[in-house]
């Protein structure tokens, strides 16, 4: 059965039903549309369109249709209904007769819809939040198992500088921080309730919207008619958020898989997020990690598709708005699913502290400490400079540290290097030395970790 039936004389093309029909994907609304039309039961009986008793035995019956949902009993399958708007009010009439004929009064579905997936998305920012704070527990977990090690820093991925591992992993946790906080943005700057705004215009019904807007949840109502049905902003900023925060995901998953590699040798990663290979019997591959960093192209390809399915469209409501769901349901869920299996995998990590040290101290990372401890003995930083990277080319030639060359050689570069060069050359020296603010020393680390260590 078709909503607008009386003005039509045929009805719908098979091909027609099948561009049209949003019921396959925004079932996933159902409860959000039940709990809106609850509110909006109660908002017309106070206006005076439905007795007490009629407004109790719709609220009745759709809490009958509510535990129906819960328990996944509804048969949307069968149903001719185009959207969940329409199967729920048909369920509705199927039950009361006539008295569910009377619940779509002053409402429209651009209003319902606007409704429902504004509940959807705050539900589901509450979820994520949860999830992000889970991924930064784990981040935090592991950088308190390992906080003494060090592992090499990189730029252009070639070694660059020694870091503290709690370093690295709290280099993350600011990014989830940030992850979080855009979405507590976003909850406040969404927390308005469209209901009531009708098709475009508002409804003449005398209802009250701040009143429909509490029982929701929501802070406030729209203020504009026109853009509270056609505004999907908080859509696209949640596709943002999921595509950001993604990106953070990406990349930590990119550094891990380069950490577990057979030439860096760094991490081990658990069984349960690994898989072998069908054919090479020594692969052990991080499935889990490739994955997180995979599915962010169809995150960011859901906030681009939205991007242009909203450029176009004038005022008011449009169907092309209907395109706004089936990507943000499944960028919510990728997202989701990506942060649960960073935690798995993030529990998992085993540092191979010794190795990461190894590796710290080689491609001579200390010759800027040579060239400082020269500058502190007078020497201009110029000329020190060139200094040290003349040890170097010794160093190389000889095939070892700076650390390994006895004085006599480093005496030959300049008169000015004792024996007290060499604990200015210990890799923890000049990794600590960086104790600013900020910087990766053991102190400022420790500090940032024990701040994260309190928050959990
Ligand atoms: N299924 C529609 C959607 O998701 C509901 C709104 C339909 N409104 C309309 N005027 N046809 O956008």
């Amino acid at each position: 059965m078709s909503l607008w039936g009386g003005r039509f004389q045929q009805g719908s093309s098979d091909m027609f039903r099948q561009v049209n029909d949003s019921l396959p994907f925004d079932r996933i609304l159902v409860k959000q549309d039940i709990t809106g039309s609850i509110v909006w039961s109660r908002a017309i009986a106070a206006a005076g369109v439905l007795t007490v008793a009629e407004q109790q035995e719709i609220e009745n019956a759709l809490n009958e249709l509510l535990a129906l949902a819960e328990s996944n009993e509804l048969d949307f399958d069968a149903s001719p209904e185009e959207d969940i708007h329409s199967f729920i009010e048909a369920a509705l009439i199927e039950k009361l007769g006539d008295l569910g004929r009377k619940l779509h009064t002053g409402r429209s579905r651009n209003d319902q819809v606007a409704t429902d997936f504004r509940l959807w998305c705050k539900e589901h920012i509450e979820f994520l939040i949860k999830d992000l704070v889970n991924a930064k527990t784990s981040l935090v977990k592991l950088a308190d198992k390992f906080k003494l090690a060090i592992l090499p820093g990189y730029t252009h991925l070639q070694r660059a500088q020694p870091v503290r591992f709690p370093h690295w992993c709290l280099a993350y946790v600011e990014m989830l921080k940030r992850d979080i906080s855009r979405l507590e943005d976003l909850q406040q700057r969404m927390n308005q309730s469209p209901l009531g705004c009708g098709a475009l215009a508002g409804t003449t019904y005398p209802i009250d919207r701040q009143l429909i807007a509490e029982q929701l949840g929501f802070a406030s109502p729209c203020v504009n008619s026109l853009d509270a049905v056609s505004d999907r902003d908080y859509v696209l900023e949640l596709m943002f958020c999921a595509s950001t925060s993604m990106m953070h995901l990406s990349r930590l998953a990119e550094d891990l898989i380069f950490f577990n590699s057979g030439e860096a040798s760094f991490i081990r990663l658990g069984d349960q997020v690994t898989s072998g290979s069908s054919l090479m019997p020594q692969k052990k591959n991080p499935d889990a990690l490739e994955l997180m960093r995979g599915k962010c192209g169809r995150v960011f390809g859901s906030l681009q598709a939205l991007l242009v399915t909203m450029k176009g469209l004038p005022l008011a409501y449009n169907k092309d708005m209907q395109e706004d769901k089936e990507g943000a349901f499944d960028a919510v869920n990728q997202w989701h699913i990506c942060l649960c299996i960073a935690c798995e995998v993030l529990d998992s990590v085993e540092l191979d502290v010794d190795r990461c040290a190894e590796a710290a101290k080689q491609g001579y990372a200390n010759a800027t400490e040579l060239a400082d401890y020269l500058v502190a003995k007078g020497v201009p930083f110029r000329t020190a400079h060139d200094i040290s990277g003349q040890v170097v080319l010794k160093a190389l030639e000889e095939n070892k540290p700076i650390e390994d060359l006895p004085l006599t050689t480093l005496q030959t570069f300049s008169p000015l290097i004792d024996n007290d060069v060499y604990p200015v050359l210990q890799l923890e020296y000049l990794v600590d030395k960086r104790n600013i603010v900020g910087g990766t020393g053991v102190e400022p680390v420790s500090i940032a970790l024990q701040n994260e260590l309190d928050q959990l």
